[in-house]
């Protein structure tokens, strides 16, 4: 498999640009709302009192856990300073003394001692992980949890299937893009590359329950979710065009005709297009 990785830094976005920060506190809400609430799929979820939210952003799903939950601890942690501060700040205008935020690289060991969680949650990795640092990354969850605690991971199938020529062309070289750039279980580059080998992942890792859930977000002309996704989409794809022309392997002229043939496509009418995701959810087994 080809792997043109030239640097460690490992989000393939700007962590502390205000412009990604604005796009995950949509993403977050948007993706907490299609998975019908914070906690769907987690088993017993009331014998939960220390959850940490990983790569957490801005901090949407954590502060939801803390507002709806009193009775939980939910930290939250993140490379980006900036996604920090906004979510701190946000804890302290809700009163949310049960949420907390912290700094942390999820590349490197984690900053917390054995056993400390009942539940830890991600939330699109996929763009954050090398496919080489999936395997450590694991390791450090479990060592994390607590015999009996949950791992629930989510990931996109797609980034998002429409009736969009532009959009379907943008997706297929962010798909070639991030598998060239190392990231991605994908066999050929034509996929996100992650939902078919998380079960296996956390079987491997012994642990029990595994189950799956699928979840669609429509963001078609028709939905109120039309405006966020076609903002996230500009945002995105701005940010992306480096890499869709690096590794993708389009020309800059290619790619910024179908930046604007996407923003163009995504006003008519008929736009329809509906985004696929999965959580994955396991337990660690009692010692
Ligand atoms: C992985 S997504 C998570 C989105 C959000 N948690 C959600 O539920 O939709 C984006 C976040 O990952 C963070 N991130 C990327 N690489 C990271 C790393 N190596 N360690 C910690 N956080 C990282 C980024 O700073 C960004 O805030």
């Amino acid at each position: 498999m080809e792997d043109e990785r030239e640097n460690t830094n490992s989000y393939v976005f700007d962590p502390e640009s205000a412009a990604e920060m604005a796009r995950l506190i949509n993403q977050e809400r948007q993706l907490t709302q299609a998975m019908g609430g914070v906690f769907t799929e987690v088993p017993n979820v009331a014998e939960l009192r220390n959850v940490l939210d990983v790569a957490c952003g801005p901090g949407g799903w954590t502060l939801d856990v803390a507002f709806a939950y009193p009775q939980i601890e939910v930290a939250g942690i993140d490379i980006s300073r900036t996604m920090i501060d906004y979510a701190n700040a946000r804890a302290r205008t809700q009163q949310l003394t049960n949420a907390s935020f912290g700094v942390m690289d999820i590349t490197q060991p984690l900053d917390f001692s054995d056993g400390a969680f009942d539940m830890v949650n991600a939330r699109f990795l996929f763009a954050a992980l090398h496919r080489d640092a999936w395997e450590p990354f694991l390791q450090e969850c479990t060592r994390i949890l607590r015999p009996g605690g949950i791992l629930r991971l989510t990931e996109p199938l797609d980034i998002g299937l429409s009736n969009s020529p532009a959009l379907e062309r943008l997706s297929t070289l962010l798909y070639r893009g991030l598998w060239r750039a190392g990231y991605s279980f994908s066999a050929d580059g034509n996929s996100v590359g992650m939902t078919q080998v998380l079960p296996r992942f956390l079987r491997k890792a012994g642990y029990e329950q595994v189950s799956l859930r699928g979840y669609g977000l429509d963001s078609s002309a028709d939905t109120d979710n039309w405006a966020d996704g076609y903002r996230n989409a500009q945002v995105a794809y701005q940010q992306l065009m480096p890499l869709l022309i690096k590794a993708g392997g389009a020309s800059q002229e290619e790619v910024e005709q179908l930046y604007q043939r996407m923003q163009i496509e995504m006003h008519d009418s008929n736009y329809s297009c509906i985004w696929h995701y999965e959580s994955v959810t396991g337990r660690k087994p009692d010692a």
